[in-house]
């Protein structure tokens, strides 16, 4: 099986030494940082803003990969993207018009990505699948760190892959939520190639080396 990429997600990680968590993900071989951002709207939590991709974009060659969980995402993607952000992945439940943030996401030289939450069907995306880079399937509902898996969102995340290779198409497969150790060989083996993981990276007792390369090998 190919090895998935890894994409810590830093709302788990200390924010009181936020630089040193970042850069003890790099050298643990991390492929990218997940950056959560939420509104209170669209979900019930806030997390953080532009300000704090900025001051890492400073300090990590990381890309920033940036999941937008906020009504009306449009009036914010020129922002996250002078603040660093390397993709936006937008949420087909919060998109009022997709094809134009969409098509907006890209005019502004970054890589484009769709969320879908664990109750939205696979075929909502069929038709704007040709112009993202990555799909990501959340296997928990958005909102807080360190949720249960849903079982449930595994026969999606093939159904997504197949429609993928169907289509011939170089899409990213990423899923988001209680992605740990146990879950992570089922969610590469129904199709995913990407992982984020919060809780299981940094809040791993076995150190963040150790859970990277758990998250890794196990799949
Ligand atoms: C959930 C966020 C996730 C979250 C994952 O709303 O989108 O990225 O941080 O956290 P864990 O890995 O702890 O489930
Ligand atoms: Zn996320």
């Amino acid at each position: 099986m190919v090895e998935p990429k890894i994409a810590p997600s830093i709302l788990a990680a200390d924010f009181t030494r936020l630089g040193d968590q970042v850069e003890a993900v790099a050298q643990a071989g991390a492929d990218r940082l997940h950056m959560d951002i939420m509104d209170g709207q669209f979900v019930p939590n806030i997390s953080f803003g532009p300000l704090v991709l900025q001051a890492l974009s400073k300090v990590t060659r990381l890309p920033l990969e940036t999941h937008l969980m906020i009504e009306k995402p449009d009036r914010y993607l020129e922002d996250f993207a002078k603040a660093g952000a390397s993709s936006l992945i937008v949420h087909t439940e919060g998109a009022n018009h997709l094809h134009r943030t969409l098509d907006r996401i890209r005019s502004l030289g970054l890589k484009v990505g769709v969320a879908i939450n664990p109750a939205t069907p696979a075929t909502i995306l069929d038709p704007i699948l040709d112009m993202v880079d990555l799909v990501l399937v959340m296997t928990v509902n958005p909102g807080f760190g360190g949720q249960k898996f849903l079982e449930r969102t595994l026969p999606k995340i093939t159904e997504i892959r197949n429609r993928i290779e169907k289509l011939q198409l170089n899409i990213e497969l990423e899923v988001d939520g209680g992605i740990d150790p146990v879950s992570a060989p089922r969610v590469v083996a129904a199709g995913a190639t990407v992982l984020v993981a919060g809780s299981a990276v940094f809040g791993s007792p076995h150190g963040i080396q150790k859970a990277i390369n758990m998250l890794k090998s196990n799949s």
